[in-house]
């Protein structure tokens, strides 16, 4: 349960706010790089912590990002030319009186003034840097002194034949979705079909890695894990342990990554990230991107995981773009109450579908004020304190968020993993550094890379 002061701090993002202000101090995904494929191409709408900017590709290839209202009389530069300037410059020229503006927001050309006028001097569009990475167009909304370097969760060395890069656009506020991701219980519950329980035992119910397979049959087998949360320096990291039908631990970590950003557990361990951004108070998208090569491609998100379900999985398949929305609230994400009766849990056929039907229900900004939390919310609880500690220790005395770029600080090394464990076993160390599958997976990866020369 929260106040409602602390609900407000929690979901507002918008300039000025607490958390807005958090969320404008990270490099923060404000599109896919293929909503802008090609320079002097079309420009596209981004709405981003409530702000309205115009993205677009210049004629050589930079991206800008700029406000979407001309600064002259208001005009939105998304009806504008992407065309050369004059003396070699290049921007958005806007289509009521031809002002042009470069990528950085200066006035490049203002033709409807007397050509010895120097006002063009004086006028600029506000402007965010970007920067590319990973198939996707990153940008900085904070103050330029406290502007710190962008975090490299793998994607800046990610070779160009593995960036999977999509977004799926949500009409809830970015919390309520960040707590889904951070819900491990969930699976359980929502995500349930009854057959699950009939799965065969494959021989992988033991300590290690079970099969895709099997760990369905373990989520439908113990419905109330036991969540252990652990702190870290980039947020925290938590486990959700659920006995197997042969008695052993089952274990799934997810990784929470300040402010947004969660990596769901895989077999042996995944590196995919799932970034929730705000688009407003009461939108926001799940980007959903490769950050690393996976240690296994079909994990998690992939065919063999899917394919034991009764799910579409067209959406999970995706390798790119803006995911489309087919189940939605208008047309009550297509339920199916006879599938529901006899089926699964929720008689939605799409998996996202399902998570949207819960969160999007909610409202667009649930009222936290009134909820009652339990033993499974442990890892949501954690989430909610750090951010709107976070908020409050900000606007107090400046002290900047967690989990931002700095000396020895390697993002690549928060890796979620599944595994079941032997007797004593703890969880801790897996996913880390000091994984041995960890270590045997980056070999082998450094291997296929980097073959040996040789006959
Ligand atoms: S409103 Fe854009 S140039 Fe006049
Ligand atoms: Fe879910």
């Amino acid at each position: 349960m929260l106040s409602h002061a602390d609900n407000e701090i929690l979901t507002r993002v918008g300039p000025g706010t607490p958390m807005g202000e958090v969320l404008r101090r990270y490099w923060t995904p404000a599109l896919l790089g293929e909503e802008v494929p090609v320079p002097g191409g079309d420009p596209v709408r981004v709405r981003l912590l409530g702000e309205d900017l115009v993205a677009f590709r210049d004629t050589t290839g930079r991206v800008g990002l700029i406000q979407e209202n001309c600064p002259h009389r208001g005009a939105s530069l998304y009806f504008g030319r992407n065309e050369a300037g004059p003396d070699g410059t290049c921007g958005l020229r806007c289509p009521y009186h031809g002002w042009q503006f470069d990528a950085d927001g200066a006035c490049i050309d203002m033709p409807s003034e007397p050509a010895t006028s120097t006002f063009k001097d004086r006028v600029r569009a506000k402007a965010y840097p970007v920067h590319e990475s990973g198939g996707i167009v990153w940008t900085y909304m904070g103050p330029a002194e406290t502007m710190t370097p962008f975090r490299d969760f793998g994607t800046e060395t990610l070779p160009a034949d593995k960036v999977v890069a999509t977004k799926l656009h949500t009409t809830c506020n970015w919390i309520q979705t960040m707590e889904g991701n951070l819900d491990t219980a969930h699976i359980s519950w929502l995500h349930a079909w009854s057959a699950a329980a009939d799965i065969a035992d494959d021989g992988t119910d033991k300590p290690g890695y079970p099969s895709n397979r099997m760990t369905w049959k373990y989520w439908m087998h113990d419905r109330a894990p036991r969540i252990e949360v652990e702190n870290t320096w980039y947020g925290f990291r938590y486990g959700g342990l659920r006995t197997t039908p042969n008695g052993h631990t089952n274990v799934r970590i997810t990784e929470y990554v300040a402010p947004y950003s969660t990596i769901i557990a895989a077999i042996p361990y995944n590196t995919r990230h799932l970034m929730v951004v705000p688009i407003d108070d009461h939108n926001c998208w799940r980007y959903n991107f490769d950050a690393q090569v996976q240690a296994n491609p079909q994990g998690y998100g992939g065919a063999p995981l899917f394919d034991a379900s009764p799910y579409d999985t067209a959406f999970t398949r995706r390798t790119g773009g803006i995911t489309p929305r087919t189940h939605v609230a208008a047309n009550d994400y297509l339920i199916d109450r006879e599938v529901q009766r006899t089926e699964t849990f929720t008689g939605v056929s799409d998996f996202v579908s399902q998570d949207m039907m819960v969160t999007e229900s909610m409202g667009p900004i649930y009222d936290r004020s009134t909820e009652q939390l339990g033993q499974l919310d442990k890892a949501v609880i954690r989430m909610r304190r750090l951010l709107i500690g976070a908020a409050k220790a900000l606007a107090a005395d400046g002290t900047p968020p967690p989990a931002l770029a700095d000396e020895g600080r390697d993002f690549t090394t928060i890796r979620a993993a599944d595994k079941t464990l032997e007797e004593g076993e703890d969880w801790r160390y897996l996913g880390t550094d000091d994984d041995p599958a960890v270590q045997e997976a980056l070999q082998s990866l450094v291997a296929e890379r980097h073959p040996v020369a040789g006959d």
